[in-house]
C-alpha cells in the first residue's frame, strides 16, 4: 500500500520547489474535440501542492500524483469520450511554468509528452499502455507545442481499444536540468508532470493493449531522459514503451484482442 516514502518526497519536493525547481504544471481538464471547456471534475485529486514534480522515477507518485485512485470514494467524474476513434483534448495549466503562455514570464521547461492508459481494474498501478508520445517534432519540444495552443494537447483514442473505464495519464516531462538523475542529486534530473483522469469508452474495438506497471516504464538513465538536451533535435527518442497503433490501422474491429489480465 502507500507508504511514507512517496509523501515524504512530496514534501521533500515541496520544500525545495522554491528555491531549486522553477518548473511547475499539473493537468486542469480534459475535453472532446477541444470544443468546450475542460471537465476538471474528470481528473484524479491533486496533492495541495498540486505542481511539485515527480523526480524519483521509482516512486509511486509517477503514477498520477495523488495517492486516491478509487473514484468511488474521491468522487471524480467519469469522463465519457463516445467512441475510440475520437480525439480529446487535454488540458495544462496555461500559466504554469513548463508551458507558460504569458510574455511576462518566458522562462519554462522543454521536453516529451506523453499520454498512457490502463483498465481502471488495476487501480492504476500496471496495465499502462501508451497512447500518444511527441518528444520533439519539426523542430520545437511537445511542450512548446502544448504552449502555444494555450495549454491543450490532442490525442486520439485508436479505434481498435476496447470499450471500458480507464485511467487516462497525461504527461510532461521537463528536461532542462537533466545532466544528473534525480538519484544523484535531488535538485536535478528530468521532471514528471502527470495526472490522471478518468475516462469512459462507451463504444469501440476489442483491444485491451498489454501494459506495464507505473512506476517501471521508465528508468532514469533512459536515453530520453538523462543528459543535455539543449541542442536536441527532431531524432530525440521519446522515453517509456511504444505507442500502441493496431495492427490493421485505425477503424478495422477485428484486431486481435491482446489482454492485460494477470500482471
Ligand atoms: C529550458 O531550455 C530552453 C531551451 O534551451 C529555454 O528556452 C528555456 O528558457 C529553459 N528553461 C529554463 C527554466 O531554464
Ligand atoms: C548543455 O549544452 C549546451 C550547449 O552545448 C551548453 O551551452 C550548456 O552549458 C550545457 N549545460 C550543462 C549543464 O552542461
Ligand atoms: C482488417 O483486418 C483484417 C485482419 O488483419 C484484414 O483481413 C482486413 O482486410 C482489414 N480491414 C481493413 C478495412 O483494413
Amino acid at each position: 500500500m502507500k507508504s511514507g516514502i512517496s509523501i515524504a518526497s512530496v514534501f521533500f519536493f515541496a520544500a525545495n520547489l522554491a528555491c531549486t525547481v522553477n518548473a511547475q504544471t499539473y493537468m486542469t481538464g480534459i475535453s472532446m474535440y477541444g470544443d468546450t471547456a475542460g471537465h476538471s471534475d474528470a481528473i484524479l485529486p491533486y496533492y495541495s501542492i498540486k505542481d511539485f514534480p515527480v523526480m524519483d522515477f521509482e516512486s509511486d507518485d509517477l503514477r498520477c500524483r495523488t495517492t486516491e485512485t478509487d473514484i468511488s470514494v474521491t468522487g471524480t467524474k467519469v469522463f465519457q469520450v463516445a467512441n475510440a476513434g475520437d480525439t480529446i483534448t487535454l488540458y495544462w495549466d496555461p500559466d504554469s511554468k513548463t508551458i507558460v503562455t504569458k510574455e511576462s514570464s518566458p522562462e519554462y521547461i522543454n521536453g516529451p509528452c506523453m499520454v498512457y492508459m490502463s483498465p481502471i481494474e488495476n487501480d492504476a498501478k500496471n496495465g499502462w499502455f501508451k497512447i500518444y508520445g511527441s518528444g520533439h517534432e519539426n523542430g520545437k519540444w511537445c511542450t512548446d507545442a502544448i504552449r502555444e495552443r494555450g495549454g491543450k494537447l490532442d490525442v486520439t483514442i485508436d479505434a481498435s481499444i476496447a470499450p471500458g473505464k480507464y485511467y487516462l495519464r497525461g504527461e510532461t516531462i521537463g528536461l532542462n536540468n537533466s545532466e544528473l538523475s534525480s538519484w544523484d542529486d535531488y535538485t536535478q534530473g528530468a521532471q514528471s508532470f502527470a495526472n490522471c483522469a478518468v475516462i469512459e469508452i462507451v463504444a469501440g474495438g476489442d483491444v485491451v493493449p498489454d501494459g506495464e506497471s507505473i512506476p517501471g516504464i521508465y528508468n532514469k538513465n533512459d536515453k530520453g531522459l538523462k543528459g543535455n538536451f539543449s541542442d536536441a533535435n527532431d531524432g530525440y527518442e521519446i522515453p517509456g514503451p511504444a505507442e500502441y497503433k493496431s495492427s490493421e490501422g485505425n477503424g478495422n474491429k477485428s484486431s486481435k484482442k491482446v489482454s492485460s489480465k494477470g500482471q
